[in-house]
């Protein structure tokens, strides 16, 4: 399946969540390839800071910004996988356009924020302009950094500005909260699931984990 994680905004955890997704997934058994078609290249990173590491599974990972170059890879190299795990984004991204092209599933991450409703609008554009020359495809939108703290409402609130799109990109029935284990993680190359967590680090784990039988079960 190819699974792509996407969102014009930035900071909104597209690196932590395919960082954190495709080691979780190798762990799993899978044969799996990281595609980071952002600019910067965080997610590569990431990955070139586990293997310096030796940290085993190896995750294969490329570095692909370019449109066209990320189309014409994931087509040709795609066969060779379980799982193709694309990061992009960035207002005008060519890899995100080449990557909606392609996609079987597009996750897009959301923060709390009264800003990030705006953005929304911009990957609707973008769902609305791929959905129009391909076969329909799924695509969920996941509040991450939610608040921990059960008596905000803030997540609610979020949630509630989100289902104005929800006829494109419906909200999934689950969320990541703000927890620094997933930071942690992605940052050295790791996933929660392979981190010896202390008690209270432990539902990262458990809700990566249910992030990824929803998503994978689709
Ligand atoms: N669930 C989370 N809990 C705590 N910190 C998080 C979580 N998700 C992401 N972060 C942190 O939020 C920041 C932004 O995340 P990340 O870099 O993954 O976003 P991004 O969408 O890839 O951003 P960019 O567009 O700049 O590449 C990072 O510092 C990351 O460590
Ligand atoms: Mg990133």
């Amino acid at each position: 399946m190819i699974l792509t994680i996407v969102n014009t905004k930035g900071g909104v955890g597209k690196s932590t969540l395919a960082v954190n997704i495709a080691i979780a997934r190798a762990l799993q058994g899978k044969k799996v390839w990281l595609v980071d078609g952002d600019k910067q290249g965080s997610s590569q990173t990431a990955i070139l800071i586990r293997s310096e590491a030796d940290v085993q599974p190896g995750i294969a990972c490329s570095h692909y910004p370019d449109g066209p170059v990320l189309r014409t890879q994931v087509l040709q190299q795609k066969d060779n996988y379980d799982d193709v795990i694309i990061e992009c984004g960035g207002r005008d991204s060519t890899a995100m356009r080449a990557a909606l092209t392609l996609t079987d599933y597009a996750l897009v991450p959301f923060v709390p924020g009264s800003f990030e409703a705006w953005a929304m609008e911009d990957v609707v554009k973008m769902l609305q302009e791929a959905r129009s020359i391909r076969e329909p495809f799924p695509a969920f939108s996941i509040l991450n950094r939610a608040d921990v703290n059960p008596r905000s409402k803030d997540n609610q609130e979020m949630v509630a500005a989100m289902s104005e799109y929800a006829d494109e990109i419906p909200v999934l029935d689950h969320l990541l909260h703000m927890r620094k284990a997933f930071a942690n993680a992605a940052g050295s190359g790791r996933s929660v699931v392979e981190l010896k967590l202390k008690p209270h680090e432990k539902p990262a784990k458990e809700e990566l984990e249910k992030l990824i039988s929803i998503v994978f079960k689709y």
